[in-house]
């Protein structure tokens, strides 16, 4: 494996919960290692700018939003939601100046089922960011964010590996490494990723066991980082989403929402949180053990089938970059397979 490719860009990432930004506030965020400014405007609508001042470099988010526009705080140079510059404090009459000539730069942000995803890269959004399937009109019941200290690679790949699951989430209400077993699971291509396709969860899986009713799970993944699991358990539908943001290179930002549409489970939230916050965590810790081994820069492996689906996030994370650079559509690699592995 070649060092850490650059970010994926051209792309909807995953930016922060809608509730995350109230209005009339403003949050700066570093995304991809770049300096950006999430702002809501007084009438609910959130956009988000390059946090840099293009007089001097300090960045916006040092200022004041009025719930309209930014203001620096190092001239008081104004900036409305497109990144227009429409007011320069220092210019007495009869001087002229085009304020039309300055502009922040302005990310495409889209804010769907309760959550903010932004557009990094040149171009125009090709689409709408990634849709929660059963889940119009709803934002999700349970969110918890935490922090990766890797590159972006690490973390999706650590987070879709299926054979770490018995040591790495060992637990006695959950499973042992005892309990492994051969499983084998049928896979094809999906929009920009792959599927695990519809299919029972195995019996391991004691928690699916709560909702009543034969519960039926179909796992997606999608660049640039985005696993949905939907669960269809009778007339409930649950949808587990995780998504992986690159902060800078050596920082990730993983998101692990539920959509529910039980009602007893928001009884539960408390308890469902902590079970979330754990898992997470045991995730994050091994990413921390191996930065220990990473920094001497070893040659690692991808080995058939348990790395397979980490072998697929790398060609495709490869082919979305080439049919970009190549102005030519996205070929997805990934055929239908079944994959077999012990866990
Ligand atoms: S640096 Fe922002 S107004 Fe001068
Ligand atoms: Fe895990």
């Amino acid at each position: 494996m070649a060092e850490p490719a650059p970010f994926l860009t051209d792309i909807w990432y995953f930016a922060m919960p809608s509730a995350a930004l109230t209005r009339g506030g403003m949050q700066a965020k570093m995304l991809l290692g770049q300096p950006l400014l999430f702002a809501r405007g007084n009438d609910g609508a959130p956009f988000a700018l390059r946090d840099i001042c293009p007089h001097r470099g300090i960045p916006l988010s040092c200022g004041r939003f009025d719930g309209k526009e930014v203001e620096c705080c190092y001239h008081g140079w104004r900036f409305d939601g497109t990144g227009g510059c429409t007011a320069i404090p220092s210019l007495v009459p009869g001087q002229e100046f085009d304020l039309a000539r300055i502009k922040v730069r302005r990310y495409a942000l889209a804010e769907a089922q309760g959550n903010l995803w932004v557009w990094m890269g040149e171009q125009e959004p090709d689409g709408p960011p990634p849709q929660m399937p059963d889940m119009e009109g709803r934002a999700p019941n349970l969110t918890e964010v935490m922090e990766f200290p890797c590159h972006v690679d690490h973390a999706v790949v650590g987070l879709m590996d299926p054979a770490h699951g018995p040591f790495v989430h060992q637990s006695w209400f959950w499973r042992s490494a005892k309990s492994i077993h051969e499983k084998a699971k049928a896979f094809g291509p999906a929009p920009y990723g792959f599927a695990m396709k519809r299919h029972k969860p195995s019996s391991n899986s004691a928690a699916y066991k709560l909702l009543g009713g034969a519960p039926e799970t179909e796992i997606s993944f999608r660049l640039p980082g985005i696993r949905t699991e939907h669960i269809v358990a009778g007339r409930h539908r649950i949808v587990n989403l995780t998504t992986v943001t690159p902060l800078d290179a050596n920082r990730t930002e993983v998101t692990n929402s539920f959509y529910w549409t039980l009602g007893w489970a928001d009884l539960a939230r408390p308890v469902l949180r902590r079970f979330v916050r754990r898992f997470l965590g045991q995730d994050r810790d091994v990413v921390v053990l191996q930065q220990q081994g990473l920094r001497h820069d070893p040659t690692l492996m991808l080995i058939k089938d348990a790395d397979t689906q980490a072998r697929w996030y790398y060609q495709l994370k490869n082919e979305y970059g080439r049919a970009r650079d190549e102005a030519r559509p996205f070929v997805n690699p990934v055929k239908d397979t079944v994959l077999r592995w012990r866990s």
